[in-house]
């Protein structure tokens, strides 16, 4: 490869040092290992000549980023979640995007099922309390909560990090699970699952602990408002380990405050990283920075996925033309 033909690409936020050593096993690579905040304007600019871009759950890709980079081919995200990527717009301009499946699932369902645990048993709030000074006895129903084992596991969004979820809860823990999914699964997984379809309505009226692990777009702006919330039992926990904007973070402040449900686990936010007030001064909440992904293992085996999917959709390496996670392959078929 000649050196003026070397694809170029920009590496839009830090990122393990051995990723952009592989990257520059194949192309000139640009990137910003001091993790500076680039304003749209700026990733726009630096993405100037680049035919490729690696990115996180947090850039925009928008149409006027594409617009205004028309010799960009690649857009390589290391989350699984891409609601930050205008898809349908890359992919009619050409540009193969690709996210991070597989990887994080079962990561990401340890720290669900760790956060509807501190929820459930009040983790957090017990350890303000000792940290505080303030336990200076044993009390008999001193920060007394739910039980996990044998409660009711309900799952909104049943693809593979809610079947990851479902399994500790049935194997682990002896817990009923009920689930809620665009399309059911097939009867042999629900049976190895031991989890029940129900309706929305139903998941939310039965659960004891309701997990989201469901995709953010229009469909599921809001899926927990008001209404919904208004549905839950009383003792029931609610723990969003998805996106921000699914659930209603107004109203889930309202609710948890009036005690209208027991506790709720957060790691994601309407407008992260801003979190609504009110959630930080309610102790029936845990709250987390969304790093339901964040081992260490994992998040190398995120970064190298979008490594493998960029240095393939720019045709190098051994998966050249090939990669591996694509959401839209049919754009390599293209001649632009
Ligand atoms: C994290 O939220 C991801 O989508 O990978």
């Amino acid at each position: 490869m000649s050196a003026s033909a070397t694809p170029r690409v920009l590496v839009a936020r830090a990122v393990f040092d051995e990723v952009i050593e592989r990257l520059r096993q194949y192309f000139e690579v640009r990137h910003n290992q001091g993790d500076a905040v680039w304003p749209q304007d700026e990733l726009i600019q630096r993405l100037q000549g680049a035919d490729g871009v690696f990115v996180t759950g947090t850039e925009a890709i928008d149409t006027r980023l594409l617009a205004a980079c028309p010799q960009l081919r690649a857009v390589c995200s290391m989350a699984v979640g891409y609601n930050n990527i205008d898809v349908a717009a890359c992919t009619e301009r050409g540009v193969l995007v690709s996210n991070a499946p597989d990887v994080l699932t079962e990561t990401t369902a340890d720290f669900g099922f760790a956060l509807m645990m501190a929820a459930a048993r009040r983790i957090s709030e017990s350890e303000h309390f000792l940290r505080a000074g303030r336990w200076t006895r044993w009390g008999h129903d001193m920060f007394a909560g739910g039980d996990v084992h044998g409660a009711t596991l309900g799952v909104l969004g049943m693809g593979r990090i809610g079947q990851a979820i479902a399994r500790r809860g049935a194997l682990g823990f002896g817990m009923p699970v009920i689930y809620h999914n665009r399309s059911r699964l097939a009867p042999e997984i629900e049976v190895r699952l031991g989890a029940r379809y129900v309706a929305k309505d139903e998941l939310l009226r039965q659960s004891d602990h309701l997990v989201l692990v469901l995709p953010y777009g229009p469909a599921s702006h809001h899926a927990i408002g008001a209404p919904e919330l208004a549905l839950m039992k009383p003792t029931a926990t609610l723990t969003n380990v998805a996106r921000g904007g699914i659930v209603d973070d107004a109203a889930l402040a309202q609710a948890l405050r009036e005690r209208r449900i027991a506790a709720a686990g957060l790691d994601v936010f309407e407008g992260e990283p801003a979190v609504h007030p009110e959630l930080l001064t309610l102790p029936n909440v845990v709250l987390t920075p969304h790093i339901a992904s964040a081992s260490l293992p994992t998040r190398r085996a995120m970064a190298h996925l979008a490594a493998d999917n960029l240095i393939a959709a720019l045709g190098a390496g051994p998966q050249a033309g090939k990669p591996p996670t694509a959401l839209n392959p049919q754009v390599l078929g293209v001649t632009r």
